[in-house]
């Protein structure tokens, strides 16, 4: 029997009870993670991330008007049927089925931040290291990003965060991590967190992506964290106060993310994945140059 060194990541924590105010009117009555990027919802490609990375329960954190995410993982009987007596495959569903009762969620009632809505989960969580995906920030690569995490945390364990560069002058939107010493390729310790700090107080301009390892402690920080800033009760304030007590690395994913919480996030990856394709990329290349054209 192999004996593993840290506690597998079997669960994954899905914040999705935010009010999507970026995206009004769209979001009034449809969550904003149900956004389809090409032909799938946001939702799926975080679930489809989780899944290669070895994750086995999903737990979404949902809020009022939210329902249409969890029925996106329902057997939807009166389709099914449809599509069999139209000779129609249901291979294109497949990404939508859960094991029974992989799938849980919890209610955050009122939308008080990223922090709030993950301590919302804690019971479910209990005492075991978790994952946590921000459906919104769509990670592109060949392994994914959590599998690229996973492995680095069966390497180093504690708490792992995944970062990316942007130019200085965009820092003050996102939380800012204080890098460390180098722990291996694409890992870096993390000395300090901050949320949203003005240009020239940011440590570093590298800014955390919306993939996490955590510690089960981190419940017990958030069940005291104040507000912080946007008077929201902040997940990254959280996991400031516990470097120095647990071990903090970042690690860089190697592959693409974009921004899907933004407009024009939104677009560049819905061009960017319709481009690569094979059953439209060639006619998308042509539709782009056209509308750039002459
Ligand atoms: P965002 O900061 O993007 O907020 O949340 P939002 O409400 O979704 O969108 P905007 O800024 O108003 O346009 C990042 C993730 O955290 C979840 C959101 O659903 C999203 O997936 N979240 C945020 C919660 O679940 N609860 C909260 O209180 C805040």
């Amino acid at each position: 029997m192999t004996s593993q060194k840290h506690k597998p990541i079997r669960k994954a924590v899905f914040p999705v009870a935010g009010l999507g105010t970026r995206f009004l009117p769209a979001t009034k009555a449809i969550p904003k993670e149900l956004l389809p990027v090409v032909d799938r919802p946001l939702i799926q490609y975080a679930v489809d991330e989780a899944r290669e990375a070895g994750i086995e329960q999903l737990i979404f954190v949902t809020g009022r008007g939210k329902t249409a995410i969890v029925e996106h993982f329902d057997t939807a009987y009166e389709l099914e049927t449809t599509l069999q007596e139209r000779g129609k495959s249901l291979d294109v569903l497949e990404p939508t089925r859960v094991l029974p009762g992989n799938l849980v969620t919890v209610r955050q009632q009122v939308p008080m931040g990223l922090g709030h809505a993950i301590w919302c989960a804690r019971a479910i969580v209990g005492e075991e290291p978790f994952a946590i995906f921000l459906p919104d920030e769509l990670m592109i690569g060949t392994p994914g990003c959590m599998k690229q995490m996973v492995d680095a945390y069966n390497q180093v364990g504690g708490n792992l965060i995944s970062v990316l560069e942007v130019p200085r002058e965009d820092v003050s939107s996102y939380g800012v991590i204080a890098p460390g010493a180098k722990a291996g390729d694409g890992l870096t310790e993390v000395t300090g967190l901050v949320e949203k700090p003005p240009v020239e107080q940011a440590p570093s301009n590298l800014i955390l992506s919306g993939r996490y390892i955590l510690q089960p402690e981190v419940m017990r920080v958030l069940e005291n964290q104040e507000k912080g800033a946007g008077g929201e009760i902040q997940l990254t304030d959280a996991m400031a106060q516990m470097i120095g007590e647990q071990a903090f690395h970042a690690v860089t994913f190697a592959g693409k993310r974009y921004d899907c919480g933004s407009k024009t996030g939104f677009i560049e990856a819905t061009l960017a994945l319709a481009l690569e394709r094979e059953d439209m990329g060639a006619e998308v290349r042509e539709i782009a140059k056209r509308l750039l054209g002459s």
